[in-house]
């Protein structure tokens, strides 16, 4: 893997509310948006005082262009949690933060028929750029990824506790993409769990079908049973916390199967986030 990774001092552009708890800030930085790919991260701390000292992992949910169509910028979208989060919802425009990446691997460029995205709460975030990539939307990284193949139809399967928490679904309103919304209250969409809607899909649709899933371990967890019951290749993006997001702390890490039939531990920051389903010890 090429490390590209920079520091770079980045400009709040813009600030919005998507849901309950949940924000979206944009962060001016041409040369991260210009390399930057579906399913990366970046880290971000503020610019000022050491409260929090450590930066925070967040996926990219989209690069935005200027009126050129270069991009100038990356989105993210996040749930206040904590110390870092808390304050990100009293950002300004204009705020200067710093920022590094992009980070991690991403997802694989698809190659099956059918992509089905399973999100669960703020895991949605990553699968933005990746079904506006692979419905032939939009471009990412430099050079650009190529994508030898588009798949026929992507899914989005977006699980939440209840309508307040659903975000983001007209930014998502790609064309071709089929959506279809899980909340565990049934305030809206289907009644229960996202891996019900999962199965749904594939129940309909087992041939060349493959799954790229972000959200909490639990959900992931069931997902990759899902997939693994069904012969269906599972991609999960892990949400670990990391202190130094480039491979130095091994505060991230996680066991991954070897060959050989043991297991060894990862950093998720560069091996990751994105595993095989198969080769994670869940
Ligand atoms: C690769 C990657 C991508 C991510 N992308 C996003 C994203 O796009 N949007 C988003 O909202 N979040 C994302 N996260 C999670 C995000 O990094 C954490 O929510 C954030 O670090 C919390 O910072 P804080 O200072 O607000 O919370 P803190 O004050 O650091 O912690 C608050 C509480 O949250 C717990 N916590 C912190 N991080 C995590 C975690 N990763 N998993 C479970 N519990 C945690 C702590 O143990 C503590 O109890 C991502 C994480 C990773 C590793
Ligand atoms: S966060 Fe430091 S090694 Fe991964």
């Amino acid at each position: 893997m090429v490390f590209s990774a920079r520091q770079y001092t980045a400009v709040v552009d813009g600030i919005r509310e998507m849901a309950k708890d949940t924000w979206a800030i944009r962060l001016r930085q041409p040369d991260l948006a210009q390399q930057i790919t579906p399913g990366q991260f970046f880290m971000i701390r503020p610019a000022d005082g050491s409260d929090p000292l450590l930066g925070r992992p967040f996926a990219l949910y989209d690069t935005y262009t200027d009126e050129d169509g270069r991009p100038v910028g990356v989105e993210f979208g996040f749930v206040v949690v904590g110390k870092l989060t808390s304050l990100m919802t009293d950002w300004k425009v204009g705020d200067t933060v710093e920022v590094w990446g992009p980070l991690g691997n991403g997802f694989p460029v698809p190659s099956a028929r059918h992509l089905i995205c399973v999100a669960g709460g703020i895991g949605q975030t990553p699968f933005l750029a990746v079904a506006a990539e692979s419905l032939g939307v939009k471009r990412y990284g430099s050079p650009q990824r190529q994508l030898p193949k588009l798949p026929e139809s992507v899914t989005l399967c977006y699980g939440v506790r209840s309508q307040d928490y659903l975000s983001g679904l007209d930014d998502f309103a790609l064309p071709n993409l089929q959506i279809k919304v899980a909340t565990d209250d049934g305030s809206y969409g289907h009644h229960g769990f996202v891996t019900e809607l999962l199965q749904q899909q594939l129940d309909g649709d087992e041939q060349d079908v493959e799954v790229y899933c972000c959200g909490p371990e639990p959900m992931m967890k069931a997902v990759a049973e899902v997939c693994s019951g069904a012969s269906v290749k599972c991609w999960l993006s892990l949400e670990t916390p990391m202190a130094c997001g480039f491979g130095a702390c091994f505060s991230c890490v996680t066991k991954v199967k070897e060959d050989d039939g043991t297991w060894d531990y990862r950093r998720t920051c560069v091996e990751g986030p994105v595993f095989d389903a198969e080769r994670l010890v869940l």
